[in-house]
C-alpha cells in the first residue's frame, strides 16, 4: 500500500494535473482560451452564428473509423473536410489521430475534432479489469490505474475515455459485470469519483488528461435475467437509492460526459428519455457537460417499439437531450429533414452542439487543435515500446486486486522448492490475463500466470505443465465466443486424454495449482451467461486432480462471480485472480509464494448457484426472514438449496488473522444533525504482516419504508505488522442514516440505527445507538 502511494505521488511530478485532485473540474479553462481571447459562451455563440446546418449536425456525430461503409478512412476523411464528424472514437495513434486532425483543420470553419476511446482499466499498461479494481478497496490503488490510463491515454493523443462504468449489478449471469465495480452503491461511488478525478486532473487539457464519460446512463446493470441489452423495470426507490448514486457521484466529480444505456427503463429506452436525460441529469444534478448515446442506440428505438422509423427514432433523441449519436447515421440522415418539417426545433440541436463545442473548448481544442498528439517529430518511434508502459504500477494495483477465498492447512503460500504442477488452459494465456476492453494493450507483453510463477521460482524450483482441459468445448459457444475475435482456442485431444496427462504431471508434482475460469470473452459485452459454473471438463479435471491426493490450489481467471460449490468443498486452496492485467502473472506469483500477503476483498456477492441470483448482500429482511438458528418451513428460503451466499460480499482472507473489538460508540443518543463515532481495535493475530479491509455497514431497523439489513457505509484499509493492533473510527454523519422514502424525497428519520463493523459484511460486531428527532421536531420513532 506504502509503494501504492509513493507510486502516485511521483506521478504527481510527470502530470502536469495534481493525481488525486479532490476538486471537481475547473470548468472553462482560461489558460485555453482561443487565440480570439473570448470566453467560452462567446466564442461558442458566435463560432454557431457562422456554422450551417449541415456543420452544426455534423457535430453531432460520433464515428469509430473502419467501423461501417459511411466510415471507411478516405470516406471519412472526406467528410470531415466537410465539417460533418464531431469527434472520432477507435482510433488510438498519434500518427493516425494527427491525419483525421489535419482534415478536420482543412474545414471551413477548422473546427477541432476530439478523439475517445474505451480505456477502462489501463491504456497500454493494462491494470486488473473493474471487478479487480474494486477489489482492493483501496483508492489510492485505483487512482494510480486512472492515473496512469490519462497519461498513457492522452500520450496517445487522446482526449476523451468511455469510462469510468458504475453500473451496479446484482447478477453474476451478465458479462459486463468484469467491467464495473460489483454490487454495492457506496463503493461503486467511491470508485467512479476517484476514477473521474484521476482521469481529468484539475484541467482535463493539460498533457496527461482525459475527459470521464460516465457510464451507462442508466441501470444498465439491472438489465432482466443478466441477458445483456434486456429491459429494467425498477421502482423509483431503488433507483435513487442504489442504482442512480454512482452515476451522480462520478459526475460531481467533475464527469464530463454521460453515455447513454442502450436499455430501456420502466418502458421507456434511456436514450429517448426525457425524464432521465433532463429532469433528473440536468435539472436535479446539475450536469452541465455532453451526453452521448450508446453504439447504434438511436436506430435502436425502432426495435424497442417507440419509434416508427430512423426519423421519429432521431427526433425521440434529440429532444430528449441525447447529443451525440455514436456510430449511428441517424442524426445526419433526419435531423435537417426533422427541422424543415418542424417536427424538431432549431433550439434541439442547438443545444446539442453547444454541448459538443463546449467539450471542445474545454478541452483547449480551439486553442491548439493538437494539444494532446502534439507534433509528429515527438511522436514515440514504437508505439507499443516496452518504455512507454508502467509495470511496476500495474504489478502493485494487481497484487491487491486478488482475493484469498480459501485456504486449508495453510496450503498457501508456497515454498519455492520441489515440483510445482501448473494446470489449465488460461495458465499460459497471455490474452486472457488482459480481461477484455484492454485498450491499446498488447497480449505479446502481458506476463502469463505460468510465467509468473516460473519467474518466481527461477532454477529453485521445477514448473511441470498440463492443459488438462478447454476453457469451453461445446463448438456451439466456441462459434459464438470467435464471432468476432478469436477468444477461443481449442485443443482437439479428447477431454479424458487431457485429463489423463493432467493427472500424470499431477503425480510427478508435490503440489497443483489449477488455473480455472473463463476466458476474457466469456465475461464481456454479449456474453451473458445461463449457467455460472465451470465449463470445458474444468470441473472434471479438479476432481481427477483432487483424486491425485496432491494438494490442490485453485487459481481462478473469470470476469464474474462463478458458482464453486464443489471447488469450495475440495480445494485446499482458491484465490480469486479475476483479469490481472500486464503484471498479473508475476502479481499472482507474488501472493502464492507469500512475497506479499492478499489483501482483496470480494465487490460481489458468490451465489452458491444461479437459481439464487438476485443474491446481494443489502436485501430487505421480508415479514418471515429465514433464520439459519431456527430453521422453519413457512420462512423466505429455497427448500432445495442454503440462503445464503457462496462467499459472502465484502469477503477475502489473508495468510494472518485479524481480531475485531466489539465497537465503541461516541455516544448512546444523539440529536439531529449530529455524529457518532464508531471504533474498534483490529490486531493482526497471526505470524505474519498483512492488510484488510475494516467495514462500516449500518441499518435502519425501523423505518417508514422498510430498509435493508445493513449498508456500506465506509471502509479503510489497513496495514497491521504481526501482533500489532490500530484503532480504526468512522464518524457517521447525518447523510449515511438518509433514504428515499415513499415520496422520492431524502430523509433521516429518528430512531435506533444499528452499527456493524467487520472484515467482511456477514461476519461483524454489532452496536446501536439513538437518533433524536431535532429540538421541537416530531417524537422519535420505535425500534
Ligand atoms: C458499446 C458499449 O456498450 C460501450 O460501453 C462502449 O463505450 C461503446 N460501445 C464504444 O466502444
Amino acid at each position: 500500500m506504502k509503494k501504492i502511494r509513493m507510486l502516485g505521488l511521483l506521478l504527481l511530478s510527470l502530470a502536469s494535473a495534481p493525481a488525486f485532485a479532490q476538486a471537481p473540474m475547473a470548468g472553462p479553462a482560461a489558460t485555453h482560451r482561443p487565440p480570439t481571447g473570448e470566453d467560452r459562451e462567446a466564442y461558442i455563440t458566435r463560432l454557431m452564428r457562422q456554422m450551417t446546418l449541415d456543420e452544426k449536425i455534423g457535430q453531432l456525430r460520433l464515428v469509430s473509423v473502419d467501423a461501417g461503409p459511411d466510415a471507411h478512412k478516405d470516406v471519412l476523411i472526406r467528410d470531415i473536410e466537410a465539417g460533418k464528424v464531431g469527434g472520432i472514437f477507435n482510433t488510438v495513434t498519434r500518427p493516425d489521430i494527427r491525419l483525421l486532425q489535419d482534415a478536420a483543420v482543412r474545414s471551413r470553419l477548422k473546427i477541432p475534432l476530439f478523439f475517445a476511446y474505451d480505456v477502462l482499466h489501463g491504456h497500454r499498461t493494462i491494470f486488473p479489469i473493474g471487478l479487480g479494481l474494486a477489489s482492493t478497496w483501496n483508492l489510492d490503488a485505483v487512482a494510480l490505474s486512472g492515473r496512469i490510463s490519462a497519461i498513457e491515454a492522452s500520450g496517445d493523443g487522446l482526449n476523451m475515455t468511455f469510462s469510468p462504468m458504475v453500473d451496479i449489478s446484482r447478477d453474476p449471469r451478465w458479462g459486463r459485470n468484469s467491467e464495473g465495480f460489483g454490487e454495492d452503491t457506496y463503493l461503486v461511488s467511491r470508485i467512479g469519483a476517484t476514477l473521474v478525478h484521476a482521469y481529468q486532473g484539475a484541467d482535463p487539457a493539460a498533457p496527461g488528461n482525459i475527459l470521464a464519460a460516465v457510464k451507462h446512463f442508466a441501470l444498465y446493470g439491472a438489465i432482466e435475467g443478466g441477458r445483456d441489452y434486456n429491459t429494467v423495470d425498477m421502482s423509483p426507490q431503488r433507483m435513487f437509492q442504489d442504482y442512480l448514486p454512482p452515476y451522480k457521484a462520478a459526475i460531481d466529480a467533475g464527469a464530463a460526459g454521460v453515455m447513454i444505456s442502450l436499455n430501456a427503463i420502466n418502458g421507456v429506452p434511456a436514450t429517448a428519455n426525457k425524464w432521465l436525460l433532463q429532469d433528473v441529469l440536468r435539472k436535479q444534478w446539475g450536469f452541465k457537460g455532453v451526453t452521448i448515446s450508446d453504439h447504434g442506440a438511436i436506430m435502436e428505438m425502432i426495435k424497442h417499439g417507440v419509434a416508427a422509423d430512423g426519423a421519429d427514432a432521431s427526433r425521440l433523441a434529440i429532444t430528449a437531450g441525447a447529443d451525440l449519436s455514436m456510430s449511428d447515421t441517424m442524426y445526419g440522415q433526419n435531423l435537417k429533414p426533422l427541422l424543415q418539417a418542424g417536427r424538431i426545433k432549431q433550439a434541439d440541436i442547438d443545444r446539442a452542439v453547444r454541448d459538443v463545442l463546449r467539450v471542445k473548448y474545454d478541452l483547449g481544442l480551439f486553442q491548439n487543435a493538437y494539444r494532446h498528439v502534439g507534433v509528429a517529430a515527438d511522436d514515440p518511434p514504437d508505439t507499443n515500446a516496452e518504455s512507454r508502459l508502467h509495470r511496476q504500477a500495474a504489478r502493485e494495483v494487481a497484487r491487491e486486486s486478488l482475493v484469498l477465498l480459501k485456504n486449508d492447512n495453510q496450503t498457501l503460500p508456497l515454498k519455492k522448492q520441489g515440483t510445482i504442477a501448473v494446470v489449465g488452459a488460461l495458465a499460459k494465456s497471455q490474452r486472457d490475463m488482459m480481461g477484455n476492453w484492454s485498450a491499446a494493450g498488447v497480449p505479446g507483453q502481458v506476463v502469463s500466470l505460468y510465467q509468473g510463477l516460473a519467474d518466481a521460482v527461477g532454477d529453485k524450483a521445477t514448473l511441470l505443465y498440463a492443459r488438462g482441459a478447454n476453457v469451453v468445448d461445446d463448438p456451439e459457444i466456441v462459434k459464438y465466443l470467435n464471432l468476432y475475435e478469436k477468444d477461443i482456442e481449442d485443443d482437439p485431444r479428447t477431454r479424458q486424454q487431457m485429463i489423463d496427462e493432467a493427472v500424470e504431471t499431477a503425480k510427478k508434482a508435490d503440489v497443483v495449482v489449477a488455473v480455472v475460469g473463463e476466458t476474457q470473452g466469456m465475461a464481456h459485452e454479449a456474453s451473458s451467461r445461463s449457467d455460472i459454473t465451470l465449463l470445458g471438463g474444468q470441473e472434471d479435471l479438479l476432481k481427477a486432480l483432487k483424486a491425485t491426493g496432491k494438494p490442490l490450489v485453485v487459481v481462478l481467471m473469470n470476469g464474474r462471480p462463478l458458482a464453486l460449490g464443489w471447488e469450495k468443498d475440495n480445494a485446499d486452496a482458491m484465490l480469486e485472480a479475476w483479469f490481472a492485467g500486464t503484471e498479473g502473472g508475476h502479481a499472482v506469483a507474488d501472493v502464492l509464494f507469500g512475497d506479499v500477503n492478499p489483501s482483496g476483498k470480494l465487490p460481489m456477492t458468490f451465489p452458491r448457484s444461479v437459481g439464487q441470483i438476485p443474491m446481494y448482500y443489502n436485501h430487505l429482511n421480508t415479514g418471515r426472514p429465514f433464520d439459519p438458528q431456527h430453521p422453519d418451513k413457512y420462512t423466505s428460503r429455497y427448500f432445495d438449496a442454503p440462503n445464503g451466499p457462496l462467499f459472502p460480499f465484502g469477503y477475502g482472507l489473508s495468510y494472518t488473522t485479524f481480531d475485531v473489538s466489539d465497537v465503541k460508540l461516541s455516544a448512546a443518543s444523539v440529536r439531529m444533525g449530529g455524529t457518532v463515532r464508531a471504533s474498534v481495535t483490529v490486531r493482526n493475530s497471526g505470524q505474519r504482516d498483512g492488510a484488510t479491509v475494516v467495514q462500516l455497514y449500518l441499518q435502519d431497523p425501523v423505518a417508514s419504508i422498510s430498509r435493508p439489513v445493513k449498508e456500506l457505509k465506509g471502509f479503510q484499509k489497513v496495514v497491521l505488522k504481526a501482533g500489532e493492533q490500530k484503532e480504526v473510527s468512522f464518524t457517521i454523519k447525518q447523510d449515511d442514516l438518509s433514504f428515499y422514502n415513499n415520496d422520492l424525497k431524502r430523509v433521516v428519520e429518528p430512531g435506533r440505527f444499528n452499527v456493524y463493523i467487520g472484515l467482511d459484511s456477514e461476519n461483524v460486531k454489532a452496536a446501536d445507538f439513538e437518533l433524536r428527532a431535532a429540538k421541537g421536531e416530531g417524537k422519535a420513532k420505535g425500534g
